[in-house]
């Protein structure tokens, strides 16, 4: 039996009357959903604040810890069950299980370690590290003692780590000695080091050894994480958790958006809590004995909300796999479904596309029987991909369910409930209770009836949307309800069939979605014109077969093209690796263009259309240049392209 009280529809009438109550009695329905929660002190009010401001609160003036939610009321019922299973990088290596009692016991003796170092309530940690239980583990002990847990992706690099740090005014770091990604064994702490060296606020930085690797210490300054844990294990197995605001941050975590510098999100306790676990268990439809594997790493808001918050407060069995699809083959992943019996899986249309490239007897040879539900999230999954996964992974048994969210979003928004809504290939299906979808025109009409495409904005606030990010809320305003006032808008594009289903196109703004990450084109040119030779850049995405959106850059030298074929070469290898540099290999450009000149109009706007159209390698179909003020630049650019 799960500990949370069932909060899950079963059949399509009750997904109808509870779409329909939470439409026109948000109140009451989610008061009613909370009730199965675990509160310190229930709300004084639902839903309030001014949604047109950006300014929505949730069960405000309510008390709670999420870590009771997770841990605590699961020891009473089901201490023996497995929280977690972690699955090492090499599947020949011993893997880690935790119960709820002893991942209870975990996280109070972390988080007493970091108390006695000084993390208090309010104070941000920064958390650093490859997917391996201490981050889990990190991140709940953070929430037990109120502290604003930052994860960065271990895939960033120090400039991105420094960025994020110096935004949220970041104390305390947490990181590993380094990380294990298929054949490889990576250093990390040097690259935290790197970062520190401009992150004058960072008091401590724990450091949990995984890779045994020589690691240098500043004396002082870093502490292992081993020796942080008190020793007398039984006194700390039980660490009163803080009790935290309703509205309170619980995280921040950054993305992306058009303009150059990623952005802070921030999530408060309580709406985040009810929002993942309410979709956790709408969307996939968990059962008691579900094991759950997200693939997605915890440096990303999926393995946040579905790998790690919604699954414990759900108390259901989560799986965290340190490792690569592709190691040590493209049978990965089907290997760990069997071994641990998974029975819901969820990853993004990038790692099923290319384990569909891979030879059919990867797949063929795990038939899989404990699946019961495959996931898709990140990105638009093309209607191959979607029929591959279906046939191959789910044999088709098992509904597909595409969840449409964003970070912002904190969980699912649009997404069929598994075997209960309807599904489509290819498309993300019907809303959520909560959510009120529109389409509008790029005016700001809203588009009426079906079978129509626009731009996708929400018309009401659901529990789990963004409160602000991080100390400007007047970017938070600018970016998500300023466009168009009483919406907030996504910087997706849609469509509406005639049955009402949803199927998302991707974005309409400068936002770039590679292998399922996030980038502004802004931010990843900022990084281009570092190098000291490049003038000027412009970033547009083309389609790419694995990635969904590859990442084109042209470049304008100060010194012009250079005629030596040698000169070209270093030039393209140095300015892809400014930005790995400056971001992270996750942002390497895929095709560098040296160009004379970029397309610009008189008033000298960029036209973007062209550049996409090069890239897209639709040059034929560029339409009038006359309007552009050197018109000839178009042909030379597409002579070069590449
Ligand atoms: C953007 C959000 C949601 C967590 C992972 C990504 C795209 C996300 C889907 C989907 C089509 C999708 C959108 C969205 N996206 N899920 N099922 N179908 N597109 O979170 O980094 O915040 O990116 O990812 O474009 O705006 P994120």
């Amino acid at each position: 039996m799960p500990t949370l009280p069932d909060l899950r529809l079963r059949t399509f009438a009750a997904y109808e009357a509870a779409y329909a109550r939470a439409a026109t009695d948000p109140n009451a329905f989610w008061a009613e959903v909370a009730e199965a929660f675990t509160w310190r002190k229930k709300w004084d009010t639902v839903l309030a604040g001014d949604f047109a401001a950006g300014h929505t609160t949730w069960f405000a003036g309510a008390e709670l810890n999420l870590t009771e939610n997770a841990l605590d009321r699961h020891l009473a019922t089901q201490p023996d069950k497995l929280a977690i299973i972690w699955e090492p990088n090499d599947p020949a290596a011993p893997g880690r299980t935790f119960t709820y009692q002893e991942l209870h016991a975990e996280v109070c003796r972390a988080a007493a370690g970091l108390r006695a170092l000084g993390v208090r309530k309010g104070d941000r940690v920064c958390l650093y590290l490859p997917m391996i239980p201490e981050l889990a583990i990190a991140v709940l002990a953070c929430a037990r003692l109120g502290a604003v847990h930052s994860v960065v992706f271990a895939g960033f690099s120090a400039t991105a780590i420094a960025d994020r740090i110096q935004d949220a005014g970041v104390a305390w770091v947490i990181t590993a000695d380094g990380m294990r990604r298929g054949p490889k064994a990576l250093p990390v702490k040097p690259t935290v080091d790197e970062a520190l060296a401009h992150c004058p606020t960072v008091r401590a930085v724990v450091v949990v050894r995984h890779t045994a690797q020589e690691t240098e210490m500043t004396a002082g300054r870093d502490h292992w994480w081993s020796d942080l844990q008190p020793t007398g294990l039984h006194e700390f197995t039980d660490l009163e958790a803080e009790p935290m605001g309703a509205e309170d941050p619980l995280f921040i975590l950054y993305t992306s958006g058009s303009t150059g510098k990623p952005k802070g999100v921030v999530h408060t306790q309580a709406g985040y809590m009810v929002w993942a676990a309410y979709t956790f268990q709408n969307v996939f439809q968990v059962e008691p004995d579900d094991v759950h594997f997200c693939t997605a790493d915890i440096g990303w808001v999926t393995g946040h909300t579905y790998g790690l918050y919604g699954p414990l407060v759900s108390g259901a069995t989560t799986v965290l796999f340190e490792g690569i699809p592709t190691y040590p083959d493209a049978g990965r992943f089907w290997q760990i479904i069997e071994r641990h019996a998974v029975s819901i899986f969820y990853t993004a249309p990038t790692a099923i596309r290319s384990l569909m490239t891979a030879p059919s007897e990867l797949v063929r040879a795990h038939p899989m029987p404990s699946l019961r539900v495959i996931g898709s999230v990140g990105e638009p999954i093309n209607e191959e991909a979607w029929h591959w996964y279906e046939q191959e992974v789910g044999h088709g048994r098992c509904p597909v369910v595409d969840t449409w969210w964003q970070t912002e979003t904190g969980g699912t928004l649009i997404s069929a409930l598994a075997g209960v809504t309807p599904s489509r290939p290819a498309h993300a299906g019907l809303p959520l209770p909560g959510v009120q979808p529109v389409l509008l025109t790029p005016e700001g009409v809203e588009i009426q009836g079906n079978d129509v495409e626009g731009y996708l904005a929400l018309r009401a606030p659901w529990p789990g949307i963004l409160r602000t990010t991080w100390g400007n809320h007047e970017r938070c305003f600018h970016t998500y309800f300023a466009p168009y006032p009483g919406y907030y808008f996504t910087g997706d594009g849609a469509r509406r069939d005639e049955n009402g289903l949803y199927r998302i196109i991707g974005r309409v703004d400068d936002v770039l979605n590679v292998s399922g990450h996030r980038f502004g084109t802004a931010e990843i040119e900022n990084a281009l014109n570092e190098h000291p030779e490049v003038a000027e850049s412009a970033v547009v995405g083309f389609p790419h077969e694995l990635k969904g959106q590859g990442i084109y850059a042209y470049i304008i030298l100060r010194a012009g093209l250079p005629d030596d074929p040698a000169a070209h070469a270093r030039l393209t290898l140095e300015i892809t690796a400014t930005v790995v540099r400056l971001i992270g290999p996750i942002a390497r450009p895929d095709k560098v263009q040296l160009v004379p000149g970029l397309p610009k109009t008189r008033s000298g706007k960029i036209m973007r259309r062209i550049l996409r159209k090069v890239a897209e390698g639709e040059h034929e179909h560029i339409g009038d240049v006359t309007t552009l003020l050197d018109p000839a630049v178009v042909a030379e650019i597409i002579a070069g392209r590449r």
